[in-house]
């Protein structure tokens, strides 16, 4: 059979709210044509990210319930860290609320003012936590990265001869460690290869720097190794993944995406003494070694995904789905940053939109469209949230794991479709009301009026 279905059958259902066109516009005017200020209730497909949106299994339910919410030494705590070394094979594994709480107190144990730290590209708040500490955060992607339309296997790979550069130039004193983020979620969803982790594992370790890897899609990732890297075609994904982890010496980890649960992370590390510095922290702002920042019941059902998300019928539909909705888009004329990525699909607004200049926001412009035109949400990733910096104008679609089936997906693709089609109406926007630090979460916009000089 070649139609690749949802492996999976549906037994609980959660009502999608159709709204008028009217009633959307007065949404986002209310919104400051901000998507983040749009009640969910008014979304009909939410594609805004990946994170904590995915839809639990009947384990999982299962597991919230086994959940043992003792104090200290939870079975639900054993059960994660039996599934997590098994995985990972690291020595220690910390629970925490989310991802970004096991980068603050990674950063806070290793970083300090003079250092860089390097990855193929840090997510945004790898970035800031970095940053927070004084230290500096540089993203070493691969250069063929910066061209949207080149269609390369493992595109978010690192530029191995740019790191040696770098400690070459900074020194590996000052270089606390080098990150690798599996899948680069910035750099569109792209696979690093397996041969590209050990380059740059051994390159680091050669140094005496530590590697670590931001391992929030790393089933995604092993998913990628195995079609597209040679040798790998009949390998299991955990075995796959328990190679990539192999090359590191700890991790962070976002159990909002590859774990299917609603919140949760972990840190890991192999460093006895890096650990009791890091559970110090722990105790401080998330809680007990042996729950971090979370109920009992959310460490089971991270377990209990864990050991999901890595089963290859769940992973070719995955990867699959996202492909089928970027492929759909892209063969059609909507460009897209190719070749489609594993959690999400990324419109180059910048080049679909070419009447719009980055200063009015092309892929912000595209996101309120979308939203206007058929209630669904999405987030630029550009001007908008960048400012200067940014590099491209994106809208990323982030598929929500197991929650939209493919009529859904059929939605958004004849959406997407419709607004390309009428494309040059779309106008640019301005910012009317904005806070310097959370611009993207709060900033008010409105539509440029026409006639008005670029
Ligand atoms: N690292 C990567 C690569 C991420 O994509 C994220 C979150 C984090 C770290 C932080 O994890 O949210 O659990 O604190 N990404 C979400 C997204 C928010 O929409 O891409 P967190």
């Amino acid at each position: 059979m070649q139609t690749i279905i949802e492996p999976f059958r549906i037994k609980s259902v959660e009502p999608l709210r159709h709204t008028t066109l009217e009633q959307r516009e007065g949404f986002l005017r209310e919104a400051g044509y901000n998507l983040f200020g749009i009640r969910a209730r008014n979304i009909l497909i939410d594609l805004l990210t990946d994170s904590g949106t995915s839809a639990m299994s009947t384990e999982q339910w299962a597991s919230l319930m086994r959940g043992d919410e003792s104090y200290a030494g939870s079975d639900s705590f054993y059960r994660l860290r039996r599934v997590a070394d098994d995985l990972t094979g690291f020595r220690h594994m910390l629970p925490t609320h989310q991802g970004r709480a096991a980068e603050r107190i990674l950063f806070t144990v290793l970083c300090k003012p003079g250092h860089v730290v390097p990855s193929n590209t840090h997510f945004d708040t790898t970035r800031a936590n970095i940053e927070f500490t004084g230290a500096k955060a540089v993203d070493l992607p691969i250069p063929e990265a910066a061209d949207t339309q080149l269609r390369l296997d493992f595109k978010g790979n690192m530029d191995v001869t740019a790191l040696e550069a770098l400690i070459a130039r900074e020194g590996a004193a000052h270089i606390p460690l080098v990150m690798l983020t599996v899948t680069n979620n910035s750099g569109g969803g792209q696979p690093v290869s397996m041969a590209n982790i050990e380059a740059v594992s051994r390159l680091s370790r050669g140094h005496g720097i530590t590697f670590y890897l931001d391992a929030c899609r790393f089933a995604e990732n092993a998913w990628f190794i195995r079609e597209r890297e040679p040798g790998y075609a009949d390998w299991a994904p955990k075995r796959i993944a328990q190679k990539m982890f192999s090359f590191a010496d700890g991790c962070t980890f976002s159990a909002k995406k590859d774990a299917f649960a609603n919140i949760g992370g972990f840190l890991s590390t192999n460093d006895d003494r890096l650990a009791l510095l890091e559970n110090n922290l722990l105790i401080l702002t998330e809680g007990f070694p042996t729950y971090g920042g979370l109920a009992g019941r959310d460490l089971d059902a991270i377990a209990t995904g864990l050991e999901e998300v890595l089963e290859p019928d769940y992973l070719r539909y995955r990867i699959a789905s996202t492909g089928y909705l970027g492929r759909h888009i892209a063969d059609h004329g909507v460009p897209i940053v190719e070749p489609p990525g594993g959690h999400a699909i990324y419109i180059d607004a910048g080049r679909m939109l070419t009447h719009i200049p980055p200063s009015q926001f092309p892929g912000q412009a595209l996101a309120v469209e979308l939203y206007r035109h058929a209630g669904i949400r999405s987030v630029e990733i550009g001007s908008f949230m960048f400012g200067d910096a940014a590099q491209h104008e994106l809208l990323r679609l982030a598929i929500p794991r197991r929650v939209y089936t493919q009529s859904h997906i059929d939605y958004v693709v004849e959406a997407i479709l419709e607004v390309n089609a009428r494309k040059s109406a779309i106008r640019g926007l301005e910012i009317v009301e904005e806070q310097p630090f959370l611009r993207h979460f709060t900033a008010r916009l409105r539509p440029v009026t026409a006639g008005a000089t670029r």
